[in-house]
């Protein structure tokens, strides 16, 4: 790594290895030096060897892609979205959260306001480089880039994010977000898989609708309108970028690359700020959270709330700032809180 990835995976490790002891599991961590400084120093990015031991563990905790030195793309692609696909991480589950109105960019928005998760399709859409260049180079130069959407990779999205609306129960409340006005092969095969699965499946799940479009707009109008919703990989994209800046920006927003029946990999949203490298400024706790999502997925559902109650605890209480820089502490300070506090 490097960028602020080993820095803010280090703070990571630090408060789980403080959860494990007081909650009495056992955490086996195997460290990987996958990231920029390799593969400037090697050209390697994610060698198929360490892809394939990769396969045996159950968890990953990936600090952030990114590095001052490295053309933006080598490695977001590299390692990022090849351990999405190869690992068949098909859901990327992003909850957008607010733990403090002070963080909130929204006039009159609350922590009651803002708490919906997104589940992000992971494996289709416009990511799997499907599309091409004819007379490339000409003024007749066509580039293609296609949205790929199977029933089969569409409708596990869908049915992992109505039982996750169902075990989550707040509103019992899904929202597909499309485009299905526009898009009308791609987002009408996601709303005839959204309806037939919902009904014969979960007739417990309300079933709602938003265009993409209006989606950002309730984010900003009305984000308590949401509960899970469920969308396509680049609109996924698109939407919890925002969805992180009304919880409170980057620093705190956390994701899981998920596969149910194989290995997930937990990591910040955001990228890794290249320019703050090594200046003890970047802001930890997306990572940490990245950790306590880790727990909770593993099933060490105490200890990930104990983490999450306590970094809410220590945003309301301590943290000035989530932005980097501006937090009132450096980067280990903000780790050592939580952990001490923890
Ligand atoms: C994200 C990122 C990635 C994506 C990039 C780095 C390829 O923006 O995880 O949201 O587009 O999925
Ligand atoms: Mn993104």
């Amino acid at each position: 790594m490097a960028g602020t990835g080993p820095e803010v995976t280090r703070e990571a490790v630090k408060v789980l290895e403080v959860a494990s002891q007081k909650f009495g599991f056992k955490l086996n961590f195997t460290n990987y030096d996958i990231g920029g400084d390799r593969y400037l120093r090697t050209g390697e990015i994610l060698p198929d060897s360490v892809l394939a031991e990769l396969r045996q563990f159950p968890v990953i905790l990936l600090g952030a892609i990114g590095h001052p030195d490295v053309k933006p793309g080598i490695l977001e692609k590299g390692i990022l979205l090849r351990a999405r696909f190869e690992l068949e991480q098909y859901i990327n589950l992003r909850p957008v959260k607010l733990y403090d109105e002070r963080f909130c960019p929204l006039k009159d928005k609350k922590p009651e306001h803002i708490d919906f998760v997104v589940v992000r399709e992971n494996n289709e859409g416009l990511y799997t480089g499907a599309g091409g260049f004819v007379f490339k180079g000409t003024p007749h130069e066509v580039a293609l880039q296609e949205s790929v959407n199977t029933r089969r990779g569409v409708e596990r999205c869908l049915r992992y994010a109505f039982e996750y609306t169902r075990k989550r129960n707040k509103d019992k409340k899904l929202t597909l977000s499309g485009k299905t006005n526009v898009l009308t092969y791609a987002f009408d095969l996601w709303e005839r898989a959204f309806h037939e699965v919902g009904a014969k499946d979960f007739p417990d799940i309300k079933r709602d609708y938003a265009h993409v479009d209006a989606t950002t707009m309730w984010f900003v109008k009305n984000p308590e309108w949401f509960d899970v919703i469920v969308t396509d990989n680049m609109f996924g994209d698109i939407i919890t970028d925002l969805g992180a800046m009304i919880q409170g920006g980057m620093g705190i927003a956390a994701g899981g690359n998920i596969n149910p029946q194989g290995t997930s990999m937990f990591e910040p949203i955001g990228g890794s700020a290249p320019k703050y490298t090594n200046q003890g400024v970047i802001n930890p706790l997306a990572a940490i959270c990245a950790g306590q999502m880790l727990l909770d997925f593993v099933g060490e559902t105490q200890a990930a709330k104990a983490i999450e109650t306590t970094v809410i605890r220590t945003v309301r209480e301590q943290i000035k700032s989530l932005a980097a820089g501006k937090m009132g502490y450096t980067t280990s300070q903000v780790g050592d809180l939580i952990a001490g506090a923890l």
